[in-house]
């Protein structure tokens, strides 16, 4: 059965172009990048022109630019290093409650260990609650932390305003652009972005890899104690090839965007125009709001998420739901209820996620999937169909 792959959100297929310039890092260029010998130098090279290529994606110095294991550590890295140098009365952490679980259960660590942690709701548009964050953050924040784009609904948070009200009050802002990064420009210096969360997988690179931005003068805490490596910022042997597929992933998605914004956006807008003809029901969440061009998150008036899940993946559809699994049970999304979603209507929704090897076949072959399963569940429901 041929497999279509609508969960970009997740993860994405590794570019083949990614892959060959990997490839000799893998192979022949292997030695350790710390090492002095003209072997280990081959290996810095790549690295330290990996670092080049995020650096000049972002705009920033190279040398602000921290490599690590992917979005997860960047943002762990971020909250803990900075609030480990937490001085006097300035030492509390602001996140929305809309954020990645890799911003979130950090968070939760950190308020577990003495942190005053405050959560900022959203509204039901999806964007952080401005007026909310206002009253959160005072001169005893020291750290906020807010998304770019929400990996669930797509929703673009605004962060530049976000940032500037930081600012205002002494705090610094961390944004974890995971969602974002390579698909849309970031500027970090124009947006008041002091830390900023990169991941390689979700633009065709290889999974653990990712990097932290810092901006100069902000003091953070390593995390792990070994080696020099990233300047004492981050020890650890450097996962070279895969930082080479970053570099390479990054420039590859600067140089295609706006071909593939124009193109996904297209696709994903029809996938939605197809879907709210063949159906009643459906609902698209963060639609008032500005959106990453790829996502599409909708939910189906009495159809559970999970069963339409499944029932996609048995046609060889991949998509996916923003449950949670936890201690066995399935817990609906954070981010749908923060929303204003209830229970059951959250319950009713999948995330379907476009990207690059998207084509216009398979979105109408997962339109025609998604109405004919949702039918048939609501007929063996209800006994009605549409
Ligand atoms: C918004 C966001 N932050 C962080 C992460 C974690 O990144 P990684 O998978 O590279 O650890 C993800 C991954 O889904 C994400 O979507």
């Amino acid at each position: 059965m041929k497999r279509t792959y609508l969960d970009y959100n997740a993860t994405t297929p590794l570019d083949p172009r990614v892959l060959e310039a990997m490839r000799p890092y893998l192979t022949t260029i292997f030695a350790n990048a710390s090492s002095f010998h003209r072997a280990g130098q081959e290996a810095r090279h790549g690295v330290e022109r990996a670092r080049e290529q995020v650096a000049s994606e972002l705009g920033v110095e190279p040398g602000d630019v921290v490599f690590t294991s992917g979005g997860t550590e960047s943002d762990n890295l971020a909250l803990k290093g900075v609030l480990a140098g937490a001085q006097g009365n300035r030492r509390g952490l602001v996140v929305s409650a809309i954020e990645h679980q890799a911003v979130l259960h950090p968070a939760q660590r950190l308020a577990v260990s003495g942190v005053p942690v405050r959560v900022v709701p959203c509204g039901p548009d999806g964007r952080v609650d401005l007026g909310r964050l206002a009253e959160a953050v005072d001169d005893t924040t020291l750290l906020v932390s807010l998304m770019h784009a929400n990996n669930e609904t797509g929703v673009l948070q605004p962060v530049r305003e976000a940032a500037r009200l930081a600012h205002e009050r002494g705090a610094y802002l961390h944004c974890d652009a995971v969602q974002t990064y390579g698909k849309l420009p970031l500027d970090p210096s124009a947006d008041g972005i002091d830390l900023l969360t990169l991941s390689a997988h979700k633009i065709c690179g290889p999974k653990g890899a990712g990097a932290l931005y810092v901006r100069k003068g902000i003091k953070i805490s390593a995390q792990l104690q070994g080696g020099h490596q990233e300047k004492n910022v981050r020890p650890g042997t450097e996962n070279v090839a895969a930082l080479v597929g970053l570099g390479e992933a990054t420039v590859l998605a600067a140089a295609e965007r706006s071909a593939e914004t124009g193109r996904v956006r297209a696709l994903r807008d029809g996938l939605w125009r197809d879907l709210r003809s063949r159906l009643d029901g459906v609902r698209l969440n963060g639609q008032v709001a500005e959106r990453l061009y790829n996502t599409l998150n909708v939910s189906f008036e009495g159809i559970d998420g999970e069963t339409l899940l499944m029932n996609l993946d048995l046609e060889g559809i991949c998509v996916s739901t923003g449950s949670a699994c936890t201690a066995g049970s399935v817990e609906p999304s954070h981010v749908l209820l923060a929303m204003g979603l209830d229970e059951r209507t959250a319950r009713s929704t999948i995330r379907i996620s476009l990207g690059r090897w998207t084509t216009a076949e398979e979105t109408a072959q997962a339109a025609g999937a998604v109405a004919s399963v949702v039918k048939r569940l609501r007929t063996r429901a209800t006994g009605a169909g549409k």
